[in-house]
Formats: structure tokens, C-alpha cells, sequence
């Protein structure tokens, strides 16, 4: 079950709960820690010392330290949870939207087993501290039998004034439960999500939503002539899908926008084999997919008035007796010819094609999204997304992302890039022969397939979208959910000014 939200007002102090929230921000200088806003009612309660209590305590409101102190009386609940906030983004206006977005997300990692808190970060900052709560309190605990892994914090009860609640409360609600959904897909292992039972779960997710769906199967992309979808996906026994999503746009579409995401359910690398080590993380190959297929759920229940179509990829990247080869010459939806020099840089022929099929029903942008290249890591590393595409678009949607607290930064796409990617035989290489700007390689061969002139935006997300290490602020062990809250603030900013 995920977290129950609730809109609260009255005090803290004497709010009915097992725990309360607060939050704490680093003093300057030699200063100790000092109270965010918010908790005004729960200082009160402690004569004004809080701040100087917690400090005792070791607290120093740095991010993710979350200092649990038992209230004894002073508040009706038994417990505080004071958590940092870490250094304000702008000292003037106060913590930013991310601080209250992670130190919420925190805040519900240590309540974790607890049946209800009261949050005082929703004061700050409503629609960051539900987003942050649901997403710190995500669990995947489908294939545990042993029981292990926290029950999630039951509820939290967000206090607020704020004159829009229920409509701001709504939104991020139904928010969270797409990056979970995102979640959720990318974290079942690929022997249980391979192309066709992803489609079918893409297609129940759609249904419920009211999304049109349509899914073609290995005959219907053999008939409709999608070479890089089919070759990629040749040498597993696991056909490949190409699955389409639409949702209306309601009575008034303010534009049309393609979405489209990589969803390779696993990539072996294919008869150019990957190394054995860390090739279990390839179970993340269809996170553009997984985002792409929540986002479009996403626009639909919150009937946003921007045309949404989704154009989704799924295959199996394995080495077999039928998988396909380097030297192999690919036919792509649409004609062009790609000569295959590496088995292992399969994104970008099932995306080529999906992105023909997606530009033929002549959209106003084009936003595609992938864990493209390991080249991404060595650029910008695992926190934050590379952004390429035609140059105003792709700074529009890098600033939107940066909006949401999902990193990301523009990166180039040089015009001398295109020769090295010229074939021996064919119209292009899927590969150039050295590996420098990997990152930019892959988008350049992408572009190629988008028309002139169409606003389109690649995302590359083959870091951000699975975190190894421990977890900090609303980031958990496995699936991040990446680019969901990017792609969403896309539509959201095209639906209001086109
Ligand atoms: N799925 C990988 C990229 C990737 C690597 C994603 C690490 C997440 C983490 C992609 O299909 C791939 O293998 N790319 C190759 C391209 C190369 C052969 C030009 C790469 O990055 O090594
Ligand atoms: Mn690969
Ligand atoms: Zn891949």
C-alpha cells in the first residue's frame, strides 16, 4: 500500500500522531542549527529551545540527517523527527522546493514501520513534501517472501493553509503514483518483463486510464517494415513489441506532442557482449519506456490539454544463433539503411524507428528519452540527465528538469560528428570508430531520423534512472523514476504556453 496523504491544519503540537516532522537548517558559521519555518507551534512547546536541543543532540541540519528525539510529554505525539535541510538554494526566500522535496523524501525513509506522522515541511512547500513522502516511502517488495524491508509510514498528515490544497495535493499525488508506477516496471527483473508481458502491463496501466492502445507484434513490425525494432530484438526468444499509447488531449488540445522511450527489457549487449560485471544494472534498459508509459498515463488522469502520444520500443538484446550481427545492414521504418558495427548500441535503432512512426503524425515536439550511452556517466555522471536536441527546445526542457529537482544539462550536438558515423555500405553506422562524446554520438545518429525542423528533445538518462548506492533524500536502492517529473513538467509548461 502506498502512503495515504492527507491535508491537516491546527497545530502540530498537538496534533494527534505517532510522530511530527520538522525541519532543521545549518546555522552560518560557528551558529548552531536553526528551525525551519513551520514549526513555530512545536518550539513552543520546547520554550523556544528547540533549536539549541537538537543541537545537543548532534544535529546540525545538514541534508538527509534526520535526528529522532522522543517528546516525553511536550507534544501530544511521542516522537519528533527533526530532519536537515541542508544549505537554503536562496537564503532570502527560504529552503527551495527540492530541499523540502528530499528532506521529506527523507523524513519518510526513517519513519518507516510507523503508522501516521504530521508533516510540517507541507508549510514550506505542499506539492514537494507529498511528492518527497511518496516517493521516500517507495518499496518494491514483490519478490521478497521473507518479509524483510519496512512496511512504508502509513500515513502523513500535511499541514497547510495554502488557499489551492486539495487541487495542489491532487496533482502531486497522482504524480507520485507515476513515478512509482515508473518504478515499479523498471524494478521487475527480466525474466518477468520482457517485451510482451511489458506491453500487456502498458496496455492494462492504459486502459484503466482511459488511454488509447495499440500493440504490434513481431508480425505486424515485420509488416509494417520496422527493421531496427525487429533486428535488435532477433536473437531472443522473447519477441519484440512496438506499443502505442494516445491520450486526446481532451475537447481542446493546446499542441500534439510524441513522447517516445527506450524499452530494451534487457541488454546483453548482444553478440558484442557486455563484461559480466554490474550487467544485472541492464535490467534498467527500459527506464525511457517505463517513464514514457507512465507520463502519458499521468497526462490522461489529470486530463491535461496537451495531445499525447506515446511511441514505445520494447525488445530483448541477446546473443543467439538468430541474433543479429555487426556487419548486418538494417532496414528502418521509413527506408533508411543502417550498417551494424556494434551489436551494444541497440538503443538508437529501436528508437530510430519509433521516432519515423512517431513523426508521421506530425507533432508540434518531439520528446524522447533513453538510457542511451555509458558515455552520459563519464560526462555528467549519475545524477544528471544530458539533454540534446534542436537548440530551444533542448534548453527549454534541461530548465524544466532542473525545475522538478530531476538534474539535468544541455549538451552540444558538433556537425562534424555526422561523417564519422558515415558506412562502409550503407546510409549510416550505428557506431563511429572511437569513443569520444559518446553521448553526443548516439543523439547525432538520432537526429537523422527527426525531421527537419520539428522542436525535439533527446534525454539521456543512462545514470540518473538507477541509483546503485545508498539512499539520500527520496532516491531509494533501484529505480529512480527518472525522467517522469521532467516529462511531466514538459507537457504541463506546453499545455500552458503552447
Ligand atoms: N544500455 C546501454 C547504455 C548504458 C550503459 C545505460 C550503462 C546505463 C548504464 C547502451 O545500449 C549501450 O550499451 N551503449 C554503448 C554504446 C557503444 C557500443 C557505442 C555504451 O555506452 O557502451
Ligand atoms: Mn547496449
Ligand atoms: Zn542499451
Amino acid at each position: 500500500m502506498p502512503t495515504d496523504l492527507h491535508l491537516a491544519s491546527g497545530s502540530p503540537a498537538t496534533a494527534d500522531a505517532d510522530a511530527v516532522v520538522i525541519g532543521l537548517l545549518p546555522g552560518s558559521g560557528s551558529e548552531g542549527p536553526r528551525l525551519a519555518p513551520g514549526a513555530d507551534e512545536v518550539d513552543a512547546a520546547f520554550d523556544g529551545g528547540l533549536a539549541e536541543l537538537l543541537a545537543l543532540a548532534g544535529a546540525t541540519g545538514k541534508a538527509d540527517e534526520v535526528v529522532k528525539l522522543p517528546t516525553r510529554g511536550t507534544l501530544t505525539a511521542p516522537m519528533l523527527v527533526a530532519v536537515g535541510m541542508g544549505k537554503p538554494d536562496d537564503a532570502v526566500s527560504g529552503p527551495g522546493a527540492e530541499q523540502v522535496r528530499r528532506s521529506s523524501g527523507a523524513a519518510a525513509r526513517v519513519l518507516a514501520g510507523t503508522r501516521h506522522a504530521v508533516s510540517t515541511l507541507s508549510r514550506l512547500d505542499l506539492a514537494a513534501a507529498a511528492e518527497g513522502s511518496l516517493l521516500g516511502a517507495y518499496t518494491f517488495r514483490e519478490y521478497r517472501t521473507n518479509g524483510e524491508g519496512k512496511t512504508p509510514v502509513g500515513r502523513v498528515d500535511l499541514l497547510t493553509d495554502a488557499a489551492d490544497a486539495e487541487a495542489t495535493l491532487r496533482t502531486a499525488t497522482a504524480l507520485g503514483a507515476a513515478v512509482r508506477t515508473a518504478r515499479d516496471l523498471v524494478n521487475t527483473p527480466p525474466n518477468d518483463l520482457f517485451p510482451e508481458s511489458f506491453a500487456a502491463r502498458a496496455r492494462a496501466l492504459a486502459e484503466d486510464a482511459g488511454v488509447e492502445v495499440e500493440v504490434l507484434d513481431d508480425a505486424a513490425l515485420a509488416a509494417g517494415g520496422y527493421g531496427g525494432v525487429l533486428g535488435v530484438g532477433q536473437g531472443s526468444a522473447r519477441k519484440p513489441r512496438l506499443v502505442r499509447l494516445r491520450w486526446s488531449g481532451g475537447a481542446a488540445p493546446r499542441a500534439k506532442v510524441a513522447l517516445i522511450g527506450k524499452g530494451i527489457t534487457f541488454d546483453t549487449g548482444g553478440i558484442s557482449i557486455k563484461p559480466a560485471a554490474n550487467m544485472d544494472h541492464m535490467t534498467s534498459d527500459m527506464s525511457g519506456a517505463a517513464a514514457v508509459v507512465a507520463t502519458t498515463v499521468l497526462a490522461a488522469r489529470l486530463r491535461l490539454p496537451v495531445a499525447v502520444t506515446a511511441t514505445v520500443p520494447m525488445a530483448e538484446n541477446m546473443p543467439s544463433d538468430t541474433a543479429y550481427r555487426p556487419g548486418d545492414v538494417l532496414r528502418m521504418y521509413g527506408g533508411k539503411t543502417v550498417e551494424v558495427l556494434n551489436t551494444d548500441a541497440e538503443g538508437r535503432l529501436i528508437l530510430a524507428d519509433a521516432i519515423v512512426r512517431a513523426a508521421e503524425d506530425s507533432p508540434d515536439y518531439l520528446v524522447e528519452t533513453s538510457t542511451l550511452t555509458g558515455a552520459q556517466q563519464v560526462a555528467l555522471g549519475m545524477r544528471t540527465a544530458g539533454v540534446m536536441g534542436s537548440d530551444e527546445f533542448r534548453d527549454r526542457v534541461a530548465a524544466l528538469a532542473r525545475g522538478t529537482g530531476e538534474d539535468a544539462w544541455a549538451m552540444p550536438l558538433p556537425a562534424h560528428i555526422r561523417a564519422d558515423l558515415d558506412s562502409r555500405i550503407a546510409d549510416i553506422a550505428n557506431v563511429t570508430g572511437s569513443r569520444w562524446g559518446g553521448m553526443l554520438v548516439a543523439a547525432t545518429f538520432l537526429r537523422e531520423f527527426v525531421p527537419d525542423g520539428l522542436p525535439w528533445a533527446h534525454i539521456d538518462i543512462a545514470g540518473p534512472a538507477f541509483h546503485s548506492g545508498g539512499p539520500y533524500g527520496y532516491t531509494v536502492k533501484g529505480a529512480t523514476g527518472v525522467p517522469v517529473r521532467t516529462l511531466f513538467a514538459v507537457l504541463s509548461d506546453i499545455a500552458e504556453n503552447g
